[in-house]
Formats: C-alpha cells, structure tokens, sequence
C-alpha cells in the first residue's frame, strides 16, 4: 500500500466567519470553564520560554481575556487556539479539553503529540465545527469515533510526510466509514494520511458522503 496524499481546499468561508466573528473579550468568564481551561494547562506539557499563549493563562484574570480563548457572551468557550504552543507529550482521554461542550473551533496544529494515537474523546465536543490536527504529532489509526462528530465544516490531519516516521492510518475504519457522517463537510485535509483506498474508492466515498466539499485534489 503507498501513501496517497490528497488536499481538498475550500472556498467557503462559513468556518473563518465562525472563528473569526468579533466577540466581546469582555465576557465573563464562567468559573467552570476557567476551572476547566487551568486543569487542560496544567496537564498539558509545552515550552514555557516559547508559548505565547497557554504560559500566560492565570487564575488571577478571567478566562475569556486569555490569548487563544474567545467566549461568546454567555462565558461558554467557543474558540481554543493553540497551535505551534510547543506542546508535546500527549493528551489524555480524559482531559478536561473534552469537558468544553461548547467549543466549536480547536486548532492544536503545529504540536508535538509524538506517538500519540488521537484520542477518541474528541467525539465527546460534540458542537465542534472546526478540528485543526494539522502537523500535531499524532499517529496510528485515526479513530472510528470521529465520525461521531457530526457537525464538523472543517477537518483538517494533514501531515508532513517523511519517509520511515510512522503517519496517521486510515485503513479500519478505511475514509468511506470514517466519512459517511460527515455531511456538513466543506473542507478536508488528509495529506499524509496513509489511506488504503484507491483512487476510485476514494472519490466515491467522498461524492456519496460529502456533498458540499469544495475540494481539489494535489495529488494521488
Ligand atoms: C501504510 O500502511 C500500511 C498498513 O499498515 C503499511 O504496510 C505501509 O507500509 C504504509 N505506507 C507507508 C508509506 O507508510
Ligand atoms: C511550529 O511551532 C514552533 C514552536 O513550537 C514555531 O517555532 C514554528 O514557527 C511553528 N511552525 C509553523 C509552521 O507554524
Ligand atoms: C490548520 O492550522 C495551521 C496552523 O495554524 C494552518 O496553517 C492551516 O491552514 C490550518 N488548516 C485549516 C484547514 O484551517
Ligand atoms: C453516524 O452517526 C450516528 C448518529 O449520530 C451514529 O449512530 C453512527 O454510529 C455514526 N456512524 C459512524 C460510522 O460512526
Ligand atoms: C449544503 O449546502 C447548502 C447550501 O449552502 C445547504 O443548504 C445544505 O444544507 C448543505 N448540506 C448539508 C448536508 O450540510
């Protein structure tokens, strides 16, 4: 079986819209969530002389001020951006991440989970529209249970890919499964992944499961 590297790129913009729209960075912040957010720093393990972010969320302010938090107005978190936090090591199934039911857009591109399967509990943030696993570090087999997220517009695993290091697997379940609940779908990025699917097991899968993907293939 060979690598076959596919990028679909996009032209809707309903998930920049979505991350992007201005929300007032005065929310309060909800003591839950803050509780919340403090216990995913203090598990996670990153550079503090490089992390911008993370390294400067404190107790003593309120969570919705935080860099890389955006709060809608209720105080519930909706945005989590740390991408290139230098994070590394992994994430537990039981991270208080996957405790923020609210949250639409993460972005951990750019980590250093090494050799960390993606945990299956990303399927527990069931109002996630946005999932960026670009460049995390993550290998094996990507879990059945993504599918569960029904409410993704944009996925995003694309990897690097480099001869001899071990990537990200989509064989059980192969990209038809993975893909049928996907119907939301505009944007998906899977260069690097290791698919057993052909070409043309592919391009069905993704015409029957995905109607609305705006996608160019870079190569196969
Ligand atoms: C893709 O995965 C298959 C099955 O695990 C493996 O045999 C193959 O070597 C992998 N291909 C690459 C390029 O890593
Ligand atoms: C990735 O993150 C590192 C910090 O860990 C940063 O120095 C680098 O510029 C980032 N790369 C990209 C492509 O964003
Ligand atoms: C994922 O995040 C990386 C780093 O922030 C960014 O370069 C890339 O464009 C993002 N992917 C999508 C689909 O937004
Ligand atoms: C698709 O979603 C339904 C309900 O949300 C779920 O029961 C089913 O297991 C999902 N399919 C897959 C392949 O995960
Ligand atoms: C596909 O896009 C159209 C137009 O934006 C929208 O009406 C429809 O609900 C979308 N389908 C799905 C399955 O999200």
């Amino acid at each position: 079986m060979r690598i076959i590297s596919i990028t679909w790129l996009f032209l809707i913009t309903i998930l920049t819209i979505l991350c992007i729209r201005t929300i007032p960075v005065y929310s309060i912040c909800l003591e839950d969530k803050k509780s919340l957010l403090l216990q995913l720093k203090n598990s996670l393990k990153f550079n503090p002389a490089i992390s911008v972010r993370l390294v400067n969320w404190t107790p003593s302010n309120g969570c919705c001020g935080w860099k890389g938090v955006t709060c809608d107005q209720a105080g519930h978190v909706l945005v989590l951006d740390l991408n290139s936090e230098s994070i590394f090591g992994g994430v537990d199934e039981s991270s208080s991440l996957f405790r923020l039911q609210f949250l639409e857009c993460l972005n951990l591109a750019n980590s250093s989970f090494i050799f960390t399967q993606i945990p299956s509990s990303f399927c527990s943030i069931i109002s996630l529209k946005y999932l960026n696993l670009s460049n995390a570090g993550f290998f094996g087999q990507i879990p059945i249970e993504l599918s569960l997220m029904t409410r993704l517009v944009t996925l995003d695993l694309s990897t690097l890919y480099f001869p001899g290091i071990r990537s990200l697997q989509l064989q059980n379940p192969k990209l038809s499964t993975l893909l049928q609940n996907f119907t939301g779908l505009t944007e998906l990025r899977l260069d690097g992944v290791n698919i057993s699917a052909k070409g043309s097991e592919w391009c069905q899968a993704i015409s029957s499961s995905l109607p609305n993907l705006s996608f160019e293939p870079v190569q196969l």
